[in-house]
């Protein structure tokens, strides 16, 4: 049983991903830490009949400290999303701040959780959060993680569109690179079991993956992104997770994770030259054991889409590192 915070809790995301915690069995403590609303979130939440004991926090009388002391696992959903014609990156000016902020936070009064950053652009405020941790001697590898698992998701969903498959979450796909656009790359050809994409429809279906946030962006018409399904997501990730941390073995999902302090990455931080990188990492006890090399699997249709993620990528990853290194 583990104490969980979600900080940005009140938030699209925050909300239904804190009831998906709340259901949990294994969660024992679930603080809600927010700028706004967090007392009538909690309160709500605190009436579901599971065991988790649910409280709310705002940053004034030490709701930070308060809200994150002791805490084991941090998800951050915090920040603004998009507006149709934005890009993720669009939303560093913001959000970059907020990421450091909590992060400074979570070295300073919860050190050993796990944080998990669901807050975009996704590529650059996890480098963002590795160099806040590493600023403060608190930096382990094993245990930072940046939340793509929507993109699997919406990988899971599209192609049984095309095979039929009546569970979609049946099929596992590898998708690996970074949490935007062309820098989103799905394998395929590594799904298990295998799926079989005509190849007229191939592109589409890539671009789909790629660019399936616009969609819920364009619908929602002005009122944001991804919430629900991107709530479902975080809380897939974050339940593998706990699981694993429970000692259930075998547990793998793709995450955006440092690829040099996770046992297996340096190979794929050579093949890729990035050192940020989505790829299936088996999770255990420590957080991230072992980062699954499926990037030399990746037949040439895929490694064509490689070669745009590593560009955009490493841009990215550069931009979130410098914010903490040279200070806007
Ligand atoms: P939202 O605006 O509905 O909620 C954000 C929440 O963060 C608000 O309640 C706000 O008060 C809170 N917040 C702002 N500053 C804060 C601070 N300093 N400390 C604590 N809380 C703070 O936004 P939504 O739709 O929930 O999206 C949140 C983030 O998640 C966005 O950056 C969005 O782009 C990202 N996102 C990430 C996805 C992924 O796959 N990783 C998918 C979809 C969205």
């Amino acid at each position: 049983m583990v104490k969980v915070v979600v900080a940005g809790a009140s938030g699209g995301i925050g909300q239904p991903l804190s009831l998906l915690m709340k259901s949990s069995p294994l969660v024992s403590e679930l603080n809600l830490y927010d700028v706004v609303n967090t007392p009538g979130v909690a309160a709500d939440l605190s009436h579901i009949s599971t065991p988790a004991k649910v409280k709310g926090f705002l940053p004034k009388d030490d709701g930070m400290k308060n809200a994150f002391t002791g805490a084991e696992m941090v998800v951050i959903p915090a920040g603004i999303p998009r507006k149709p014609g934005m890009t993720r990156d669009d939303l560093f000016k913001i959000n970059a701040g907020i990421v450091r902020d909590l992060v400074k936070g979570i070295a300073e009064f919860c050190p050993d959780a796990f944080v998990l950053v669901i807050s975009n652009p996704v590529n650059s405020t996890v480098p963002i959060a590795a160099e806040v941790l590493k600023a403060a001697g608190k930096f382990n590898p094993k245990k930072l993680f940046g939340v793509t698992t929507l993109d699997v998701v919406r990988a899971e969903t599209f192609v049984a569109e095309i095979t039929g498959e009546t569970d979609p979450s049946k099929t596992t796909i590898p998708v690996i690179g970074g949490h935007s656009g062309e820098t989103i790359v799905p394998l395929w050809s590594q799904a298990k079991p295998a799926v079989n994409v005509p190849e007229d429809k191939l592109d589409a279906l890539t671009n789909r993956v790629q660019f399936g946030g616009d969609e819920v962006v364009k619908a929602k018409d002005g009122a944001g992104s991804a919430t629900l399904s991107m709530a479902y997501a975080g809380f897939r990730f974050a339940e593998k997770l706990l699981k694993a941390v429970k000692g259930e073995s075998s547990i793998t999902e793709p995450t955006f994770v440092y690829l040099p302090g996770v046992d297996g990455g340096d190979a794929i931080q050579k093949e890729t030259g990035c050192d940020f990188f989505s790829v299936p990492v088996e999770l255990g006890p420590e957080g991230a054991k072992k980062a699954i090399n499926v990037v030399s699997g990746a037949n040439d249709y895929e490694k064509k889409l490689l070669v745009k993620c590593y560009e955009g990528l490493g841009g990215n990853i550069s931009k979130g590192v410098e914010f903490i290194q040279n200070p806007p």
